[in-house]
């Protein structure tokens, strides 16, 4: 199989684990349209790439009521399918409420989860409306199944999403969009998220050529959960998290099919 889609609207490409999936989607000879806040970063892209490859959204997500706004000016000239890749992670000890940041906290969650829940019913009636293929595809992280005591908004804000995506592949079912979720490890990386270690974050983890060849390879084989397996544990830690991942996504069918009232 390969890459089934055409065109991409990828959310958060102007650093880390979106940036190097956006250049990688180009070279495939899939048509990126990169999105994020920093101007700058989208220009380089796009004179990297080129014009009639590439093109860029300045668009910050966490703002709600920019969504409608932002899906009613770029459907009409666009065919696409969605990525999103985006982020937001605060470290907070919650052994010392004091210290807690509430509004970190919040902001985990709201540019984590609420901003992808916005996003998507933005652009849901486009990608009902349209007869090829489709899709919306998020990208969680294993801290979704195994939250991490310190990174607990981010955690919470990835199981949320994750959860969401369950329930978006139940309603609408039998539509010809695809809900896909890529769940990945720590990335060693250019990327900005474990820059709050200083230089030993960027060092953490997977290399990001890793993962992007194994959620290209995910993803051009069709399949709608993903999870990138850190090759230093391969077999291991991933065979695991398939498990609970499966037993939780079946659990959720036999569920949503009784509040159906046993209708498949
Ligand atoms: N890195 C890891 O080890 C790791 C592990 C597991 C999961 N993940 C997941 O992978 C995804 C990407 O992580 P990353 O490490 O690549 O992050 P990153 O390097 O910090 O990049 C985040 C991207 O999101 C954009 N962004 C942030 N807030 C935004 C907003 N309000 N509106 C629009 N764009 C916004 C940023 O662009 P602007 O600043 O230009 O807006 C940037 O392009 C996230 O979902 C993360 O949870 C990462």
């Amino acid at each position: 199989m390969s890459f089934p889609y055409k065109h991409v609207l990828l959310v958060g490409a102007t650093a880390g684990i979106g940036k190097a999936m956006a250049h990688r989607l180009v070279q495939e000879g899939v048509k990126v349209t990169a999105v994020g806040r920093r101007q700058d970063r989208l220009d380089e892209f796009v004179t990297t790439h080129g014009a009639n490859k590439t093109s860029a959204e300045r668009v910050d997500i966490a703002d709600s009521n920019a969504m409608p706004k932002f899906a009613a000016e770029y459907i009409p000239i666009s065919d696409d399918t969605s990525i999103t890749s985006l982020f937001q992670s605060t470290i907070i000890n919650l052994a010392e409420p004091a210290k807690w940041d509430m509004q970190a906290i919040h902001n985990d969650v709201s540019v984590n989860f609420t901003s992808f829940v916005n996003l998507t019913h933005a652009f849901l009636p486009f990608l009902l409306n349209k007869r090829s293929k489709t899709s919306l595809i998020y990208t969680t992280s294993h801290l979704a199944y195994i939250p991490a005591a310190g990174l607990s908004g981010y955690s919470a804000s990835k199981a949320a999403l994750s959860s969401f995506i369950l329930c978006l592949r139940e309603e609408p079912r039998n539509s010809s969009i695809k809900v896909i979720e890529v769940s990945l490890p720590v990335l060693t990386f250019l990327g900005e998220l474990h820059d709050y270690m200083g230089p030993a974050g960027r060092e953490l983890g997977m290399p990001v050529s890793d993962f992007t060849d194994a959620a290209f390879a995910g993803l051009a084989a069709g399949k709608d959960e993903v999870l990138v397996d850190d090759l230093a544990d391969a077999g291991t830690a991933v065979e695991k998290l398939s498990q609970t991942v499966g037993e939780r996504r079946s659990a959720c069918n036999g569920l949503s099919k009784m509040l159906r009232g046993g209708k498949d």
